[in-house]
């Protein structure tokens, strides 16, 4: 297992990399020194946020714009990470969103989406980055999951807890060929996630609250360390340690409620 940082210079590719986790995820690497490649679907702003790194870390920062829930956007990022002339060193799987009314009420295909964006798109993300890093034996891979994956809430946990699974086992079988694989798993962050999704925020205590700076130092640290499982701060370690033994109805927590 290699248990350090990656040294400055080399790539790192984020996805979802123009707000919120994925974005602070982009920052912390390019104030390490990292090159970036950043992926999202909106080319106005990933122009605006590649400017700005450079500009304040003297990094290279290159843009890939690029829907991850259809297969030419991912295949134009699978592009990226197999070309030998332009190796990337470190993958952050990142990209996600979420669905505010129940599974039974949401359209099959937004659910299949979901379910691609989340799955599909970071399992094929990882294979495109795996082997070049292994023959180079050295590498890092994070994929954002959620402290979700420990609860029974939704279509949403399932795919998160299918992330969780894979990077238990695949950091097993890879790091120590030099490739640390890593699921980070925040709680309710303050990002645009629920914005978007359309989500009252009130209903979650202020106390359950992260900052993205907190979880992606955290979760940068671990992936260095070779920890398969990142669960940033103490108070979220203690809940998902409580929701393994509680009762399924006790830690599900209330229904989502829209704005
Ligand atoms: N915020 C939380 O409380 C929380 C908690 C646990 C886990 N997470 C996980 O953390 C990850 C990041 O979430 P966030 O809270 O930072 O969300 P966010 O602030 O809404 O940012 C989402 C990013 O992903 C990009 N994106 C969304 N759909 C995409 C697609 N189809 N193809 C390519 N890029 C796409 C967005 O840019 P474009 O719209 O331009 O594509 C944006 O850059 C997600 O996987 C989420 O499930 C979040």
């Amino acid at each position: 297992m290699t248990s350090e940082a990656m040294p400055a210079g080399t790539t790192a590719l984020i996805t979802g990399a123009t707000a919120g986790i994925g974005a602070e995820f982009a920052r912390q690497l390019a104030e390490q020194g990292h090159s970036v490649v950043l992926v999202a679907r909106d080319a106005a702003r990933l122009k605006a946020t590649a400017e700005q790194l450079e500009r304040r870390y003297g990094v290279r920062a290159e843009v890939l714009a690029a829907d991850l829930a259809d297969d030419a956007g991912v295949a134009a990022v699978v592009g990226r990470l197999t070309d030998p002339a332009r190796p990337v060193e470190i993958l952050v799987n990142n990209a996600g969103i979420g669905l505010l009314r129940s599974f039974e009420e949401n359209d099959i295909a937004e659910e299949a989406g979901h379910l691609k964006l989340h799955v599909e798109t970071a399992m094929k993300l990882t294979h495109a980055a795996l082997r070049g890093m292994l023959s180079r034996h050295s590498g890092r891979i994070i994929n954002v999951a959620s402290v979700a994956a420990f609860v029974p809430r939704g279509s949403y946990s399932a795919a998160k807890s299918w992330l969780v699974s894979f990077c238990r086992w695949a950091n097993l079988a890879y790091a120590k060929q030099g490739v640390n694989v890593t699921a980070v798993c925040p709680g309710f962050t303050h990002t645009e996630f629920h914005d978007r999704m359309g989500m009252d925020k009130t209903v979650t205590p202020r106390w359950m609250w992260l900052q993205a700076e907190r979880v992606v130092r955290e979760g940068l640290a671990d992936n260095a360390r070779g920890k398969a499982v990142s669960i940033p701060t103490k108070r979220y370690k203690v809940l998902t340690a409580a929701a393994r033994i509680l009762p399924d109805r006790l830690v599900a927590g209330p229904p989502r409620r829209a704005k």
